[in-house]
């Protein structure tokens, strides 16, 4: 895709929008107050409001490689304290993707440079779940379940937050793990024991 197609369609898509309503510019002008966080992978088939039918106003996104919750990450955690303390979001999503490539680039036998650091994260999760992964022989059924298992620790990891610890217990603010199926097109919700994870983990991370 290059420049000249970028600014044709955008064009269009003004004028399309002011078809179905002349205010939508200044609507969108005025301010946000979207009730959802999410948090998925940069992945280019990947796209946040496509694939949940968004429109600009509804959905607050963070994008990054695997779609991690890293604790010294100042990005992902500035996103979700505005998302939370300041546009007071109702619920957060972590949506993993399968066929990631993230994900695989992490089992990897290789030296990534810069990008190690970032996918240590990822084998972490595969140490944490070493005893079930290592027990599926398929590899591609392998890192499709790590690709789940990733979503659900970074949903913990995102549990053990002072800001969601605080904004669950003042106006019940919930955190989901999803998946997308890229062969299919279907997101799938795997349906995490928030409650159950917070209890598990408020052991030791408790901070508010
Ligand atoms: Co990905």
């Amino acid at each position: 895709m290059n420049q000249d197609t970028v600014f044709k369609n955008n064009k269009d898509w003004i004028a399309e929008r002011l078809v179905v309503d002349p205010d939508y510019f200044n609507t969108l002008a005025k301010g946000q107050k979207p009730e959802l966080l999410y948090i998925g992978c940069s992945d280019s088939r990947v796209t946040a409001e496509e694939l949940m039918g968004a429109g600009p106003g509804e959905v607050f996104v963070h994008r990054n490689i695997a779609n991690m919750v890293i604790s010294i990450d100042l990005n992902v955690m500035s996103v979700v304290n505005y998302a939370v303390d300041h546009l007071h979001v109702k619920q957060i999503v972590v949506c993993g993707h399968y066929a990631c490539g993230g994900i695989k680039a992490a089992m990897q036998s290789a030296d990534l440079g810069i990008l190690n650091p970032w996918l240590r994260n990822i084998r972490d999760v595969y140490r944490i779940h070493r005893k079930e992964l290592n027990a599926i022989e398929d590899e591609a059924k392998k890192y499709d379940r790590l690709v789940e298992l990733n979503v659900k620790e970074q949903c913990v990891n995102l549990i053990k937050t002072a800001t969601v610890q605080k904004a669950y217990r003042n106006r019940g603010l919930r955190v989901h793990g999803w998946v997308f199926d890229i062969h299919s097109g279907k997101l799938i919700d795997l349906k995490i024991d928030f409650e159950g994870y917070l209890k598990d983990i408020m052991e030791i991370y408790h901070l508010d």
